[in-house]
């Protein structure tokens, strides 16, 4: 058995490794995750701010196994989050335990002191084979969030009954890359979101935002194929006090996501949280031509997050626990 590194620049290689990666998540009720050439373009190019490459156990022609390695750059530097993913008719066979070991000898050459380990479950228990092999391998369960997903379209009905105005704030909605004239008050707000969102025990550092890296981020999300749709309200003074953002990628259209929702904490309690997702989802959905399911993870111990999913009509699915283990 041979060990293949794997990075975006070689097709071939890294179709074989995704394949796998991606067999596996379509095992799940509600499969997620990157398409091909959306991983495909984490793993070949240069970020500022992540290098992703992935490492595959392979017999013959055969790919047993494979893990994926986001190494974070600016923050986060301690660590390593990797997935690990084995093919259904090699599991319980050493394979996992075999990849994990190369891991754990590259994370160590490259400095880094903990792995960290996002892990789906049950939706009551957070159970299942990965939780089990990271428990059986030193990890610690740090963080629970829940998953919970909603399927357009929403009638124009329920939309209208959902709707939430937000008298003295303008809403402000695009496509696409942030516009330079918010860009700034954006990163702030990328910053402070990534600050207040709650992470449990996790050993980890709030990500620091700038205009520049939100145009990178952006100029990758467009190579990668996705799109993102934004709303913001903002206030009589033109501060941006909330925003929303929900996207995809064209490769997988019944896939979409919900990605970060933030207020200002002194704008909060003004159900700003739905007068821009309500909006976002009306926008989101006039450009859908087939029926998606929208995405959405927090942390089980964000209750006014979730009590707004809940409110959209979300449905509570799974859990994703969040794991460490020190090196
Ligand atoms: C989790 C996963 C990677 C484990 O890979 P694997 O090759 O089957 O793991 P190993 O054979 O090395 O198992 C090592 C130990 O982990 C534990 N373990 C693994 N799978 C288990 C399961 N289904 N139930 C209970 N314990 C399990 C056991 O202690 C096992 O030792 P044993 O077989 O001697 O009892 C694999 O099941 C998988 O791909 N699952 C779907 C994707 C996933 O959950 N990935 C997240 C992991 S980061």
């Amino acid at each position: 058995m041979d060990i293949v590194s794997v990075d975006g620049r070689d097709r071939a290689v890294f179709e074989r490794f995704f394949a796998v990666r991606d067999g596996v998540r379509r095992e799940d009720e509600f499969p997620v995750g990157l398409g091909l050439e959306e991983a495909r373009v984490l793993m070949a190019g240069e970020h500022s701010d992540v290098r992703a490459d992935g490492i595959g156990l392979v017999d013959g022609d055969e790919w047993l196994g494979i893990a994926w390695l986001d190494w974070w750059l600016q923050e986060n530097t301690h660590l390593v989050e990797v997935e690990l993913a084995v093919a259904a008719p090699y599991r319980r066979t050493g394979v996992g335990s075999k990849l994990l070991e190369v891991v754990i000898d590259r994370a160590r050459q490259d400095g880094r002191r903990l792995l960290s380990s996002s892990l789906l479950g049950d939706a009551e228990t957070g159970e299942s084979a990965g939780t089990a092999f990271a428990a059986a391998h030193g990890f610690v369960r740090k963080h629970v969030e829940l998953h919970q997903v909603l399927e357009l379209p929403l009638s124009e009905a329920r939309l209208a009954e959902l709707e939430q105005l937000a008298p003295g704030y303008t809403i402000v909605q695009w496509r696409g890359p942030h516009p330079e004239e918010w860009i700034e008050q954006f990163a702030e707000a990328l910053t402070a979101m990534a600050e207040d969102v709650p992470t449990g025990e996790l050993d980890h550092e709030p990500s620091r935002w700038t205009p520049e890296r939100i145009r990178e981020a952006d100029a990758r999300l467009a190579k990668q194929g996705r799109f993102c749709y934004t709303t913001i309200a903002i206030d009589a003074d033109g501060q941006l006090a909330a925003y929303t953002e929900m996207g995809g990628a064209a490769a997988n259209p019944e896939r979409l996501y919900q990605w970060g929702t933030f207020v200002r904490r002194e704008h909060r309690g003004r159900r700003l949280g739905m007068a821009v997702k309500v909006p976002n989802l009306r926008a989101l959905q006039a450009d859908l031509d087939h029926p998606a399911v929208v995405h959405t993870w927090n942390a089980t111990t964000n209750a006014p997050m979730i009590a707004v999913n809940d409110h959209l009509g979300f449905r509570r699915v799974a859990l994703r626990t969040n794991w460490e283990r020190e090196l």
